[in-house]
């Protein structure tokens, strides 16, 4: 008989959380929209008492997601629940998330209380959260390097307390899929009341082993599993969403277990997430890479000719990966591209469907031959991603090589259109001095980058720009025929991510 596994994303919490992934509420209400097509489990919106970006995230995401759990961080402070539930309330089906570390180095040198103080803590916690909501979590922060008797004493306790799953976090990504199958089974094992809860975990991947553990952990009797898309969270990152999916799904015949997930929505879930956050996915990542399909050598291609199983144990097509190549041209029609839309997973309403189509027509005007990527490029790039402070709404360029570049810059901000004139070493260098001049902006830049997205000296430039300010670090992409102006964009898509985190600043008292 095959088992369903729970899948909880951390996306939007653990993944957000972790520098240059930041996103605004708007981006974050996208991403859930996208999950909950994924058919996810559960969403954890966010820390609601991190920052008031997460608050109202984690409140917008409970009052427009309806079928998957939304779930919302807490510590075992009081007001750390009461603020999650202040958001969490609208959900169809909440889960309120509480967390305390229970390893010895934690007790020792970050939290400074004893074993009992942290026990009494946590079923103080869960026995407030109860009084909210049925459905919550207890998470044990550095479970792997936690005394095994003293976990399962904590884990005891909780249960009775009322929590209905228990979280066994390898926090810090130490252990090794042997040890933390062991762990998993021992907690069945010696957790007298276990049956009332359903076991839960969550790896990281500091040695590469989140995916390989979580499937250890699995075999061993976890039921829901913790994991972000594109594998993304603090350090080294989350096990990855679609790699374990995918590994339960590919070999359901060894784990005698899958999920609910709609695999074919996996690839238009990890691009819209690494476009809204600019955060691109390396090109040899299992499952959602460029490469990842990809057959290269000579033997293999003619093996693949031959019989697609000789070198592909799942087919591009079970993830969402289009197999057409040439979509559309100058002189194909609003419905067309609309069909074209929807074969590529975006349903855009009336208004978003007439600005996409605007851009198309001008880039079919540039380019004989539109593709699947130039049109997601244009949907990420004018309806996915939400300027909040800037906008870029002009921009002329003067260069070559006998002339000083020079840029002149129209952004709107705050309703008002400011103008600019800047003069650099080269265009993009002149276009930035000209937005930063109207920006105030001090941030530095850290990273600058240009690729083409699809063959040609017409094809469409994406720029990822990556600037940091005070310590904070943050990324901006565009993307255009014209480089400079693919530049401008995502140096304003950078600033406005900069402007977000200023005033949602993330403050864990
Ligand atoms: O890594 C961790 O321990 C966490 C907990 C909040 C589950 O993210
Ligand atoms: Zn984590």
């Amino acid at each position: 008989m095959t088992e369903i596994i729970g899948i909880f994303d951390t996306t939007l919490r653990d993944g957000e959380q972790s520098p240059g992934f930041s996103m605004n509420v708007a981006e974050k209400l996208r991403v859930a929209e996208q999950l909950e097509k994924l058919n996810v489990d559960i969403i954890e919106a966010g820390f609601p008492i991190s920052s008031e970006g997460d608050f109202v995230a984690v409140r917008e995401i409970a009052k427009n997601i309806r079928k998957p759990q939304i779930a919302g961080l807490a510590r075992t402070e009081i007001q750390d629940i009461d603020r999650a539930w202040e958001a969490l309330q609208y959900a169809h089906n909440p889960l309120i998330h509480i967390v305390i570390a229970t390893s010895d180095i934690h007790l020792k040198y970050k939290l400074m209380k004893s074993k009992e103080e942290v026990l009494d803590a946590a079923v103080k916690a869960v026995k407030h959260a109860k009084g909210y909501t049925t459905n919550v979590e207890f998470s044990a922060e550095d479970a792997t390097r936690s005394d095994v008797e003293y976990l399962c004493r904590i884990l005891e306790a909780v249960i009775d307390a009322g929590a209905t799953t228990i979280n066994i976090p390898d926090t810090v990504g130490y252990a090794i899929p042997e040890e933390f199958g062991s762990l998993i089974k021992h907690i069945r094992e010696r957790v007298p009341n276990i049956d009332k809860a359903c076991i839960s975990i969550h790896c990281h991947n500091d040695l590469g082993l989140a995916v390989a553990n979580t499937l250890a952990g699995i075999k061993n009797g976890a039921r829901k599993v913790e994991c972000a898309i594109n594998g993304i969270g603090e350090r080294a990152g989350n096990a990855s969403l679609e790699e374990i999916v995918m590994a339960l799904r590919t070999r359901k015949d060894f784990h005698k277990c899958d999920t609910n997930i709609r695999t074919e929505h996996i690839y238009n879930t990890s691009r819209l997430l690494a476009h809204i956050t600019g955060v691109p996915v390396q090109p040899n990542k299992a499952i959602v890479g460029s490469n990842a399909f990809a057959h290269e050598s000579g033997i293999h291609q003619d093996g693949v000719l031959k019989e697609k199983t000789t070198y592909e144990i799942m087919t591009p097509e079970s993830i969402g990966v289009s197999q057409s190549t040439l979509v559309l041209g100058k002189h194909s029609g609003r419905h067309a591209f609309r069909e074209r839309l929807r074969q590529i997973g975006y349903e855009l309403s009336e208004g978003n469907l007439n600005l996409a189509f605007k851009r198309f027509k001008k880039l079919a005007d540039k380019k004989k031959t539109v593709f699947d990527a130039d049109i997601e490029a244009i949907i990420i790039d004018e309806i996915l991603r939400i300027p909040d402070t800037y906008k870029l709404i002009y921009l002329n360029v003067i260069s070559g090589s006998v002339t000083v570049p020079v840029a002149t810059v129209q952004i709107e901000v705050g309703g008002e259109i400011v103008q600019e004139a800047g003069f650099g070493g080269g265009p993009v260098d002149a276009t930035f001095k000209a937005i930063s001049k109207i920006t105030g902006t001090e941030s530095k830049l850290a990273r600058y980058s240009v690729n083409s997205i699809t063959g040609g000296t017409d094809a469409l430039g994406e720029v990822t720009v990556r600037l940091e300010e005070n310590g904070v670090q943050v990324t901006g992409q565009g993307a255009d025929t014209d480089i400079i102006m693919a530049s401008a964009k995502a140096f304003v898509n950078a600033l406005n991510r900069l402007e977000y985190r200023k005033k949602h600043p993330i403050v864990i008292q």
